[in-house]
């Protein structure tokens, strides 16, 4: 079966299936797995220290790969500048930039004359028209299961991706409490051309930074088992429910404010957990889709079964 959208033609992929930045988590391994598999992985930038440790990891990458793959860019998180990084990822050729957590504006005006494929991830349909507006190629726009941050607005993804879907003319990809077969049928249907998945992505045997205590959490939780934090601060963001969660939640319900929360929710914080696996002394950005996490496969495994899952349901629909 073919499985052609505009999302596939635009980034030259076989499958409309998007791995997404994952902050300290999607290095060369994991995006060229995914690339390999059919779809588009992505190495997130602002995780890495200086640009000529992007530019080596994209070495990496296409030292792994032959096929397209993107670079992430969260542009709001660290305060820092990206220009040197985007550079980089320009000078290197990558097939696209994805850009979220900030104006896009600059970003887009940065790219703009040259072939780079420009993804902006939007929580909002506003957000999406203006992504649009500014340039964008695509639009990915995450609902409120996702994991990591979100909209303020708290909408799911199944009203979010039609609104938008109704609202631009660029493709769209569905992001949000996604992890298999059913849910890429049901972006499909909303009038997605494509989906991205950022918790299914930790749970793969490449997502070699994620600690293993940190995958067992994914399979063993369900969906009940993440929290919003940050909501105080207008940044809210999924992650697994945990003692340190408490802790933030706790400050946050007695109006903390950002001093008193920095150190909790800081990058520290969260490698502590993530890379370390401490459980107790740090916290993992994790979406709802948790619940149909059960295993650790390869990613190649993942895809397999995503897409066989997908047919059947093709096949059906089409008796
Ligand atoms: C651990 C983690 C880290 C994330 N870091 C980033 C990031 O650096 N850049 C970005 O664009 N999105 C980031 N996201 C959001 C994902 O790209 C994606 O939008 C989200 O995970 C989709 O929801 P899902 O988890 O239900 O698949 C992160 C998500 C998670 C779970």
């Amino acid at each position: 079966m073919r499985w052609n959208t505009r999302v596939t033609d635009l980034l030259g992929i076989k499958y409309p299936i998007v791995q997404g930045g994952l902050a300290y988590l999607a290095y060369a391994d994991l995006a060229a797995a995914v690339s390999n598999a059919g779809g588009l992985g992505q190495v997130t930038a602002m995780s890495l220290n200086t640009p000529e440790e992007l530019r080596d990891e994209i070495r990496k990458t296409k030292s792994l790969t032959d096929q397209p793959f993107g670079v992430n860019f969260a542009i709001g998180n660290h305060g820092r500048p990206y220009e040197h990084f985007l550079e980089v990822a320009l000078k290197e050729e990558v097939a696209a930039v994805s850009v979220t957590g900030g104006n896009p504006a600059p970003f887009l005006d940065f790219v703009k004359d040259t072939p780079v494929k420009k993804l902006v991830l939007v929580a909002a349909r506003r957000q999406a028209i203006k992504a649009e507006q500014l340039g964008a190629d695509a639009v990915m726009v995450v609902g409120q299961e996702g994991g990591g941050h979100l909209g303020r607005d708290d909408i799911g993804t199944s009203v979010l991706i039609p609104q938008v879907v109704d609202s631009v003319q660029i493709p769209v990809i569905a992001s949000g409490g996604f992890g298999d077969g059913r849910g890429l049928m049901s972006a499909l249907a909303l009038g997605a051309e494509g989906i991205e998945m950022g918790t299914r992505f930790i749970a793969v045997k490449e997502c070699v930074d994620a600690s293993e205590l940190y995958k067992d959490a994914l399979v063993s939780g369900n969906e009940n088992d993440t929290v919003v934090i940050k909501r105080s601060i207008g940044a809210p963001a999924r992650a697994i429910a945990n003692s340190w969660t408490d802790k933030i939640l706790k400050i946050e319900k007695e109006n903390g404010g950002y001093e008193q929360l920095k150190d909790y929710i800081s990058g520290e914080a969260n490698t502590r957990y993530i890379h370390n696996g401490l459980e107790t002394e740090g916290f993992a950005w994790a979406g709802q889709v948790m619940g149909l996490i059960h295993d650790i496969p390869t990613t190649e495994e993942l895809f397999g079964r995503i897409i066989s899952q997908a047919e059947a349901i093709r096949k059906k629909w089409a008796e």
